[in-house]
C-alpha cells in the first residue's frame, strides 16, 4: 500500500508542469477492472485518480442515468492524471453521427486513454453517484469510404467500411484496424447495425461454414453459431454445398461465396482487448478510509 501511494506520488509530481498537489490532500487511486460506482461527495478535497488497463478507455456517468451535466456542476474530471490535463466536457465529447439515437451516449463522457483524475469542485447536496466504465475508443471512421459510431452500447465500437472486398480481404481489413469482422450475438444488435447503417446492400460478416464439419462458425470468435441466435433470410442458407461459403447480411443472413465483394462491419467490444484480470480496487494514504465505495461488477 505504502509502495503505490509512493509510486503515485512520483509519478503525479514527477509529471511536470508546475502543478502541486496540495500536502492536505490525499490521494488515491481506484482502478477499474469493469465497473465502479464512487459517491463524489467522499473524495472532498481529494485527487482521485481512475486507472483502467492501458488498451481502455474510460467512460463516465451518472448512476441513476442523469443529464451529465448535473456532475460538471460539481466535479471536474481530467484526461490524464496532472492538473494541466485538459477537463473532460460534456459538449466537447466526440459525436458520432451514427448511434446518436442513444440517449445515454449523451449522457457520458470518455477519456482518451486509461487514465483520469477527478477533483471534487462543489460538494453536492444531494448524492451523487458516478459510474465509471471501462469502454473501448470508438474513432469517427477508419479513413475514407468507412463510418464509426458507439451504435450497439455505450461502451464498445463498430466502424463500417463502404469498400467492397471479398470476406478474406474484409477479415483482414477489420484487423488492421485493430477490430475484428463482426459476428452477430442477437437480435438487438442486428437491428441496431441495420439503423445505423443498411438494410439494402450485403455485409460481410465473420461467418463461415466449414464443409467437413458441416458447422457454420463465427470467425472472429471461433463460436460456432448452433446453437444460438440466428437470422437465416427465408430459403438460406441455400448454397452450402460450395466449399468455404460465408455469411453476408442484409436484412436478415445469406450463404454467399467469400469471393463475391461486399461491404463489411468491424467492431471492437471491451472483451476483446487484452486487459489485466485484476479487480477494482483502491490505494490511499489512509488506512481508515475503506469503506467509503460501493463497487458492482457487473450493472
Ligand atoms: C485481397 O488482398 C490481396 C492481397 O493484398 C490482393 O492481392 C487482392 O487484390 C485483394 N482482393 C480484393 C478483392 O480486394
Ligand atoms: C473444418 O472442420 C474440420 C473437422 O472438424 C477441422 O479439422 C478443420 O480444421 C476445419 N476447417 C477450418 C477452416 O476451420
Ligand atoms: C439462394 O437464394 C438466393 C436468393 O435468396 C438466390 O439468389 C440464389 O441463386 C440461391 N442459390 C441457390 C444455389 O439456389
Amino acid at each position: 500500500m505504502y509502495l503505490a501511494f509512493s509510486v503515485l506520488v512520483f509519478s503525479l509530481l514527477g509529471s511536470g508542469h508546475g502543478s502541486v498537489i496540495p500536502t492536505e490532500a490525499c490521494i488515491r487511486t481506484l482502478y477499474v477492472s469493469d465497473t465502479a460506482l464512487i459517491d463524489v461527495a467522499e473524495h472532498e478535497n481529494c485527487i482521485l485518480q481512475i486507472d483502467t488497463d492501458q488498451n481502455h478507455i474510460l467512460r463516465f456517468s451518472l448512476a441513476h442515468g442523469e443529464h451529465f451535466e448535473r456532475a460538471q456542476e460539481f466535479v471536474s474530471i481530467y484526461d490524464g492524471i496532472d492538473e494541466d490535463s485538459p477537463i473532460i466536457r460534456l459538449e466537447n465529447q466526440i459525436r458520432h453521427k451514427v448511434g446518436l439515437t442513444h440517449a445515454e451516449l449523451i449522457d457520458s463522457v470518455y477519456t482518451t486513454n486509461s487514465v483520469a483524475h477527478l477533483r471534487l469542485k462543489k460538494k453536492p447536496t444531494l448524492s451523487l453517484k458516478l459510474k465509471i466504465e471501462k469502454a473501448v475508443y470508438c474513432p469517427f471512421n477508419l479513413g475514407s469510404e468507412s463510418q464509426c459510431g458507439r451504435v450497439v452500447d455505450a461502451n464498445s465500437c463498430y466502424c463500417a467500411t463502404f469498400t467492397k472486398r471479398d470476406q478474406a480481404n474484409q477479415t483482414t481489413y477489420c484487423i488492421d484496424n485493430g477490430m475484428k469482422l463482426l459476428s452477430i450475438q442477437d437480435l438487438n444488435e442486428e437491428e441496431k447495425l441495420y439503423a445505423a447503417w443498411d438494410t439494402l446492400v450485403y455485409f460481410w460478416t465473420s461467418a463461415s461454414y466449414n464443409t467437413t464439419s458441416g458447422a457454420w462458425r463465427w470467425e472472429s470468435t471461433m463460436e460456432n453459431i448452433y446453437p444460438g441466435y440466428t437470422n437465416w433470410a427465408p430459403f438460406e442458407p441455400n448454397n452450402t454445398l460450395n466449399d468455404g461459403d460465408c455469411m453476408a447480411m442484409k436484412n436478415g443472413w445469406y450463404d454467399d461465396p467469400c469471393v463475391n465483394l461486399y461491404d463489411a462491419i468491424c467492431e471492437l467490444q471491451p472483451e476483446d482487448v487484452p486487459s489485466s484480470t485484476t479487480p477494482s480496487y483502491y490505494t490511499n494514504s489512509d488506512p481508515a478510509f475503506t469503506s467509503f465505495s460501493t463497487f458492482s461488477s457487473q450493472d
